[in-house]
This record gives structure tokens, C-alpha cells and sequence, in this order.
């Protein structure tokens, strides 16, 4: 009997794929919700300087290296650096791509304080830096917080006076290392002393900002810019001799751009193993949650819709990148034309976009399909990448979650699987979590209740 979807759709696309890898699904016991989010980093020295969210635990990272004891390995979306600060604590020659500078400051600063870095001097400019803010005087207001439309109103009046003082204080430092952690410090504090919060896709905001009459959020007591900053400067300090002996020795190295561009320039060959987890197909904006902290990187408003489109596609406002990739692919479409295939027989992916597509009228924003188009046509441009990268037998071990749009199961897990062993690999385990994850509300209503897989996968180069 042939099965049909929550639309009346077919599945049996689906279902060959179910039938082929679900044998080699299994629920691994250490593998926890703990495990791969950011709450494992909640406790670990220099990890708890930046709540970046999205990150995965240091504890599965150790893992992964203890199987696999690569000499290199990459992570193509390092995020805060989670996998490639642990390998680098363990001797490994570690790289890491990321596209969102937040990450990338957090990751470097964390690298900087484990690598020679003279802890007296830092907390002596430190300290020079709370005097500074805690001095009276008028600021120039080429130091003022250069908001965009989506942080404004985002710091009380003394807030924002305070965080001029700081931005005119770090402006006349030289650069390096101590510049670079202080200005990080007063990255990290941020959320905590604004009336925001970072609450799954949005920015929620406390009634007190003014901002939106309909909020009901009140965050309590905010904190000055000195007395957070005094915080955190005190916990680097006192981390350092742990960070030094866990993550130094050999710095990992810090690509900033993005993977759909960096992985081109990686020789053949040259990585044993990676540990990543990519965006997830799921409409996050990491633009927006960080939206606060990359205003204070310099970041205005035409610079965020960059950033926001050179990110891996996840959200319905991206645009395709298939023209500008074929493009720059011209000159040997080697992997282009290899990610693409596997791409277009893909025949799950097809199944799922031709519901989506006949029932267009009824889907919230028609754009999810070209946010399933473009997340699986980039996703394996990077497979295909990662495949001519990787060594012979060496494997990649990738956390991602599996989405449900208009009540059709998309499962990435499986569909990546399969485009991972058009391009070379054998996926060996995808290990689940116990329990998934709830549908959305509005999906929940109207189409019932329904567990999303959310898997750790392990490929092999064959
Ligand atoms: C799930 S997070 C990874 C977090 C990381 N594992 C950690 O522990 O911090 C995915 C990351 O991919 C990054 N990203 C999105 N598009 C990218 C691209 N095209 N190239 C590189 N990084 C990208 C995001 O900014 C985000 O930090």
C-alpha cells in the first residue's frame, strides 16, 4: 500500500530512504540534548565568557577525537571555535570557517588568552578601561553606538553614555592581543545590559525600552556596563590558567568568511576528520540574535544584509546562490557540477518540494522552498568539498536537526546521508537523541503532534 503524507503527498521517496538508512540509526545514551548545545559549554573556562547558543559541547568534540585521534581536523561552521579550541588543546592542527565575526572574535580572544597571554597586563588595561567609563566628562559622539533599526532603544540612556566612553577608550589603544579581549569583554556583556533578550528566532524585548507596547517582558535588575564588565574581566582572569591548560599550545587557525568559499582554497587530502554542525534548515537568523553585537563590531545596516545573504541559506530571506556559485566554480566545476547532481536525484528532496509546491497558496511564506532548495543545493557544494578535503577513510561527524514545514517531514539526516554517499562517503551511524524535538505550535494544530530527529551523523570516506 503506498503511504501518503500529512498533505496527501507522496512519501515513497522518503520512505526508500527510511528503508535504506534506518538501520543504521540507534540511540547512543551519551549522546544528549547536553551534549549538543551550548549548555555542556555552560561551565567550561572560556567557553562561559560568550553565550553563544548555538554551539555544540566540548564534551562530544572530546569524544569524536578520542575515536578518531585525527592529527588535522576542520570545522567549517566553528561557530565560538568549540571544535577547534579542544583539538588545538590536544596538540591536533585545527582550522575552523565561520562567516559570523561574533564567533569568530569569541573564538580568537578564548585562542589568545590560552596562547601567551600576560594576564597582569590584562587585567591592569582592564581596569584602566572601567576607570575610563566611570570618569566624568562628555563623549565625542563619533563614539556613540552606531545602531541599526533593529537595536535601537536597545540600552538605557546611561548605557548607551557608557558605552561610548568604552568604544573612545578602546579606539585609542594600540592594536592586539589586550585590545582585541577587552573590546570582546564588552562584546560578551551586551545582552546582559540591554533591555533585549535572545529568545529562539528574535531579539524579545523588555517592556521598559519602550519599544514595543506589547511586551510583557520585564528581564529584572539590567546591570551597568561597569558592574558586567568588572564580572567578566574578573572570571577571564581567574579562568586563564585553566584555559592556558586546556586549550593551549597550538592556536587553531581562524578563517573568517564563508565555508561556500574558504573549503575551494583547502589542498586535497589535508584534513582527517571534522566535527561541525551547520546551520540548521530552520528559518534561525543568527543576524538577528546577534544583532546587538555585530552593531558593535561596526556592523551597519547594508552590512548586515550581506552578511545575512552570504550565510548559508536557512531563512526565507535568502536569495539562491546557484548563479553566483556556478560562477565562481567556472574554472574547474569539479565539485559544482559533482554537488549538483547529487542534488537533483535526490529524490526525497524532489518528493517533499512537489507537495510544498502544490499546496504554495496554503504555506505560510512560499519562500520555504527556496530555503529547502538553497539550504540542500549548498549544503552539498560543502559535502562535496568536504569529500575532496578529507583523506581516505577519514570521517566527518556533523550535528543537525531534521524540520518539518507545513506538516511534511523533511529528513535532512537521511538526505544528507545520501548525498554524502553520492560524493564519496559511507554514512556509517547517525546516532539519535532520545527524544526529539516537539513540532511547532501552528503545525502541532493542524497536523498533529510529531517528534523532529535531532541526530549526530558519522560519515566515512570511502
Ligand atoms: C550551529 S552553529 C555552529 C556552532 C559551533 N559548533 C560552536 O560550537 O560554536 C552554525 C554556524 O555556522 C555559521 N555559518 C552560517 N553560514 C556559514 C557559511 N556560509 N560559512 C561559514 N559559516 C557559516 C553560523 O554563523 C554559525 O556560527
Amino acid at each position: 500500500m503506498k503511504s501518503v503524507s500529512a498533505n496527501g503527498g507522496m512519501t515513497a521517496g522518503r520512505d526508500a530512504l527510511s528503508e535504506r538508512f534506518s538501520g543504521r540509526l540507534s540511540v547512543d545514551p551519551s549522546i544528549t540534548r547536553k551534549t549538543v548545545s551550548y549548555q555542556g559549554n555552560r561551565d567550561t573556562p572560556g567557553f562561559r565568557w560568550m553565550k553563544y547558543k548555538e554551539a555544540f559541547s566540548r564534551s562530544l568534540v572530546e569524544d569524536m577525537l578520542d575515536i578518531h585521534k585525527p592529527a588535522r581536523m576542520l570545522d567549517p561552521f566553528s561557530g565560538m571555535g568549540t571544535a577547534v579550541l579542544t583539538a588545538a588543546g590536544r596538540g591536533v592542527e585545527s582550522t575552523g570557517n565561520e562567516i559570523m565575526p561574533v564567533g569568530v572574535l569569541t573564538g580568537r580572544s578564548i585562542a589568545d588568552a590560552a596562547n601567551g597571554l600576560a594576564t597582569d597586563d590584562f587585567m591592569t588595561a582592564g581596569s584602566a578601561l572601567l576607570d575610563h567609563i566611570r570618569s566624568r566628562g562628555r563623549v565625542p559622539s563619533e563614539y556613540g553606538f552606531a545602531h541599526v533599526r533593529i537595536t535601537r532603544k536597545a540600552f538605557s540612556p546611561q548605557t548607551e553614555h557608557d558605552l561610548a566612553k568604552a568604544r573612545e577608550f578602546l579606539a585609542k589603544m594600540e592594536d592586539g592581543v589586550i585590545k582585541r579581549l577587552l573590546n570582546f569583554a564588552c562584546m560578551s556583556v551586551l545582552e546582559q545590559i540591554s533591555y533585549t533578550r535572545k529568545d529562539g528566532q528574535f531579539l524579545r524585548w523588555d517592556r521598559r525600552s519602550g519599544r514595543s507596547l506589547r511586551s510583557k517582558m520585564c528581564k529584572g535588575e539590567i546591570p551597568s556596563l561597569t558592574c558586567a564588565l568588572s564580572y567578566r574581566l574578573q572570571e577571564m582572569a581567574n579562568d586563564i590558567p585553566a584555559v592556558k591548560r586546556t586549550f593551549g599550545g597550538r592556536p587553531p587557525r581562524f578563517m573568517t568568511g564563508s565555508s561556500l568559499d574558504l573549503l575551494r582554497n583547502l589542498p586535497d587530502d589535508s584534513v582527517d576528520l571534522v566535527i561541525t554542525s551547520p546551520p540548521y534548515a530552520n528559518h534561525y537568523d543568527y543576524t538577528r540574535t546577534y544583532a546587538l553585537e555585530l552593531a558593535w563590531m561596526g556592523f551597519g545596516q547594508d552590512a548586515f544584509s550581506s552578511l545575512r545573504q552570504q550565510m548559508l541559506t536557512a531563512t526565507v530571506e535568502n536569495h539562491t546562490k546557484i548563479e553566483s556559485l556556478r560562477l565562481s566554480y567556472a574554472n574547474a566545476p569539479g565539485c559544482f557540477d559533482q554537488a549538483m547532481a547529487a542534488y537533483e536525484r535526490q529524490q526525497a528532496l524532489q518528493e517533499v518540494l512537489g507537495v510544498l509546491r502544490s499546496h504554495i497558496r496554503e504555506l505560510g511564506t512560499p519562500h520555504v522552498i527556496r530555503l529547502l532548495e538553497g539550504y540542500f543545493m549548498e549544503m552539498a557544494v560543502i559535502v562535496a568539498e568536504l569529500s575532496r578535503i578529507i583523506r581516505n577513510r577519514g570521517h566527518v561527524v556533523m550535528v543537525n536537526d531534521n524540520v518539518q514545514y507545513h506538516g511534511e517531514d523533511v529528513p535532512v539526516d537521511f538526505i544528507l546521508a545520501d548525498i554524502a554517499e553520492y560524493l564519496g562517503f559511507r554514512c556509517v551511524d547517525i546516532w539519535k537523541l532520545a527524544k526529539g524535538k516537539g513540532n511547532a505550535s501552528q503545525q502541532m494544530a493542524r497536523f498533529g503532534r510529531r517528534e523532529i530527529r535531532k541526530c549526530v551523523y558519522r560519515w566515512r570516506r570511502i
